[in-house]
């Protein structure tokens, strides 16, 4: 088995650290603040803190069909799939101290059982799967508390513009048969990865850097939320019942713009690539600026041609893993380029792609049979990861998902476009 997450040592280091993380994205709230009103797009904190632990003890402690959890009320409250969204706040959730007890005493005997365990590829997959489960909702918080604007939490922090000088321009690439996807086997991968197959892609060019918030500043200004040609059908109904005139997390003062972040409202950057606009907002970007999204299968190509995504130390060239504790300018990071110089493929932000969220062809539904089936043709998949996402989450290869509306992850896009043959 090869890569950072070899040996049980190796991965039960990294469920520590990342339960670590996950309690640091609530110790400084009071109960008042661990109560978030009712959305579509949050969880209560209490919940989601529950539920991370059930996963955990599903897949690790509970492996017959009939096994009982800890808690006999656990599979109640917290099974993602059973307890429909709106409903979890109307719970009788147990109380932050036994919530917090529930999830130690888990990760305590999932920690004590892999030190009997033999240690299989099955078994590394398992834990591997919990642990990027607990990364996702690592992310989820801090997401959650950017849309609550509450408080950065520990190990965030707002980053002074940097200025590393970058030609911006394109990333080319010839037409081709290129390989996407996985085959399982050698690393940890979701089952929407898997099999590796053939796309077959016209000449594509990629744009080296991120759209910026100056950028996407002037569409606004041009009148972009006003010009109905700019958008795609499904972009113009969601322009109508939001009547969106900008992103959802700025607002004008005094003939300037300002962004919000965490509890504080910010002038935008020059240089700070737009967060937190839907894929319509994207996709109409790109149509004002002569441009188009690029597919899924485009960005993993340019992908696969970058260095392995590194986090910290001398090598690093990319930004995620709470490495900077932010958003940091497009310019940044360029030993991650690709071939022809894309930067920041790799962390920073998930960027929007047109590509509907399908099975790969020859798809076979994992051990979390639930993790990517109930959402197939009704997502938009998002590539390269966030400043936010843990390390087992960033990789050319992976896929994440969310509604097209959607705009509360740390998200922007880059734009490309078609080369003549
Ligand atoms: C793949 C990040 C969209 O957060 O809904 C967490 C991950 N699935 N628990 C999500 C997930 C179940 C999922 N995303
Ligand atoms: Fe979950």
């Amino acid at each position: 088995m090869k890569g950072p997450f070899e040996t049980p040592e190796a991965v039960g280091r990294a469920l520590r650290r990342a339960r670590t993380r996950l309690l640091s994205m609530v110790e400084d709230l009071t109960d008042g603040q661990l109560a978030v009103p009712p959305s579509p797009i949050l969880n209560p904190f209490l919940w989601e803190l529950g539920h991370v632990a059930w996963f955990a003890e599903r897949f690790l402690l509970r492996r017959g069909a009939g096994d009982p959890s800890l808690r006999a009320d656990a599979d109640r409250h917290w099974d993602s799939i059973a307890v429909a969204h709106q409903t979890r706040w109307d719970l009788d959730l147990p109380s932050r101290r036994a919530t917090l007890d529930y999830m130690q005493a888990v990760l305590d005997q999932s920690l004590e059982r892999m030190e009997r365990l033999v240690w299989s590829p099955a078994e590394r997959d398992r834990h591997l799967l919990v642990l990027a489960h607990e990364e996702q909702h690592v992310e989820a918080f801090a997401y959650m508390r950017q849309t609550l604007a509450y408080p950065p939490p520990p190990g965030a922090r707002l980053q002074a513009e940097g200025h590393s000088p970058h030609q911006g321009g394109e990333a080319c690439f010839p037409k081709g048969t290129y390989t996407i996807g996985c085959d399982p086997g050698e690393e940890f991968v979701f089952d929407n990865e898997v099999p590796a197959h053939g796309c077959r892609l016209r000449p594509f060019a990629l744009s080296c850097t991120a759209v910026t918030e100056y950028q996407f500043r002037d569409f606004v200004e041009e009148g972009g939320y006003r010009r109905r040609d700019l958008w795609s059908e499904a972009g113009r109904r969601w322009l109508e019942r939001s009547r969106a005139t900008h992103p959802c997390r700025w607002r004008a003062e005094a003939g300037s713009w300002l962004r919000q972040d965490w509890n504080r409202w910010e002038p935008l950057q020059e240089r700070r690539p737009v967060c937190h606009v839907n894929a319509f907002e994207a996709e109409a970007w790109c149509r004002w600026a002569g441009r188009r999204l690029p597919t899924e299968a485009e960005w993993e190509v340019a992908a696969r041609t970058c260095p392995p995504p590194v986090a910290r130390g001398a090598l690093q060239n990319a930004n995620f893993d709470f490495a900077l504790g932010d958003l940091v300018s497009v310019d940044a990071f360029p030993g991650g380029a690709s071939s022809g110089g894309a930067i920041q493929l790799h962390g920073n932000l998930w960027e929007w792609t047109s590509t509907d969220f399908h099975p790969y062809p020859g798809f076979r539904i994992g051990l979390y049979r639930e993790y990517s089936q109930p959402w197939f043709h009704d997502h938009r998949v998002l590539r390269g990861g966030s400043w936010a996402s843990g390390a087992i989450l960033v990789r050319p290869s992976l896929r994440n998902f969310y509604r097209p509306q959607r705009a509360d992850p740390w998200c922007g896009f880059r734009a490309a476009r078609d080369l003549g043959e």
